[in-house]
């Protein structure tokens, strides 16, 4: 099979596309036939190199799946061939999918939603999975609560608010000037313009100093410790980056606040209930850009550099199958 292969970690220019062995799915595994990759920040971080401890040389990244299931491993009980699917591959642990084909566990993977494509699909394992993990299972948002999401344009940002308004959320996010149109018509409330206003002031005079319930940290910097300005009392922050430097939270203690922070855990539980809200048009997928794989070099440029569109904002698909 084709792949995108990593020999060495660094610039785009390492990416080459390759012949290499298609995997063997085990006991409870599947080989699925990949139609349709999307491209996170996760890859070109592990590209550049951010997270070679965890990986060793040849490396296959990419961590988005929608494809159909070609072969089964003698145990798989819940999926057959030619089941359409979607998920993302275990992370730091085998092949991604940079890849014609690639082998998963029965246990991480879900059937794709029917009214998208492939590459739409795509879009939703890595960066929808986040969004549901941190609004769901960890800050469990309740109607007409108030949340921050932080860098609402990003791939993350995107379904953090769909599926902040579909709980019945007020939703405040920040982005730059260019997207407050396209994230007023996704349902945000109020955008703030992170280039031109102080957040924290916006968000203070926005909720009469009440402060928001929810702050979901997309951006980093100092975002753990600022949060604690503008929490409502048992406020609470959830975040999804690294914490670059230590970070004072006494702000945050004044208001009994708690801190969740996520590293995205695959289930086939969270691909259905991700399925249940494309289905019902909850969660649409904002694909703004396709590439072949054989331009992934390209594709990174433009997520990791805004290369070629200054503006771009979603998510940039990657289609590999022949359809
Ligand atoms: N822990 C996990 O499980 C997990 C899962 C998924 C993602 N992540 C991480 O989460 C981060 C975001 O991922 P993503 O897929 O959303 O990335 P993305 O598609 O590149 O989006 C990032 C967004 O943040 C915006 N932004 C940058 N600086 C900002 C600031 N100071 N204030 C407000 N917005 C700002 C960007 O806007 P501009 O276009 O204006 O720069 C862009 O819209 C990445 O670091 C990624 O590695 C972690």
């Amino acid at each position: 099979m084709k792949a995108a292969v990593l020999n060495e970690f660094g610039s785009v220019e390492k990416f080459e596309i390759l012949d290499v062995p298609t995997p063997k799915p085990g006991l409870d595994e599947v080989l699925v036939k990949v139609m349709a990759t999307s491209v996170n920040p996760l890859d070109f971080q592990v590209r550049r190199g951010d997270y070679k401890n965890e990986l060793q040389l040849p490396v296959i990244t990419g961590h988005d799946v929608s494809g159909v299931i070609v072969e089964i491993g003698a145990g798989v009980k819940n999926f057959k061939v030619g089941d359409e699917v979607y998920y993302t591959p275990e992370i730091f642990n085998g092949q991604g999918s940079y890849a014609e084909y690639h082998v998963a566990k029965e246990a991480i993977i879900g059937i794709k939603p029917k009214n998208v494509s492939h590459l739409e699909a795509a879009t939703f394992p890595l960066a929808a999975g986040t969004a549901w993990e941190m609004l769901y299972t960890r800050a469990q948002l309740k109607i007409n609560q108030t949340i921050l999401i932080h860098g609402g344009a990003g791939g993350v940002g995107i379904p953090t608010i769909q599926m902040a308004k579909a709980m019945g959320a007020v939703v405040y996010t920040t982005a730059r000037a260019v997207h407050h149109d396209f994230l007023k018509g996704l349902g945000a409330d109020h955008v703030i313009d992170y280039e031109k206003e102080d957040y924290i002031d916006a968000i203070l005079k926005l909720t009469n100093n009440q402060g928001v319930d929810v702050v979901i940290d997309t951006i980093g910097g100092n975002t753990l410790a600022d949060s604690g300005k503008i929490l409502s009392q048992l406020g609470q922050v959830v975040t999804i980056v690294d914490i670059e430097k230590p970070q004072n939270l006494i702000h945050a203690w004044g208001k009994n606040a708690t801190y969740h922070f996520v590293f995205t855990r695959q289930s086939r539980n969270k691909l259905d209930e991700l399925t249940k809200l494309i289905e019902d048009g909850k969660l649409k997928p904002v694909l703004n850009k396709v590439f072949p794989l054989s331009e992934i070099g390209k594709a990174h440029s433009l997520l990791e550099f805004k290369e070629g569109d200054k503006n771009f904002y979603g998510k940039i698909g990657i289609q590999i199958g022949d359809f």
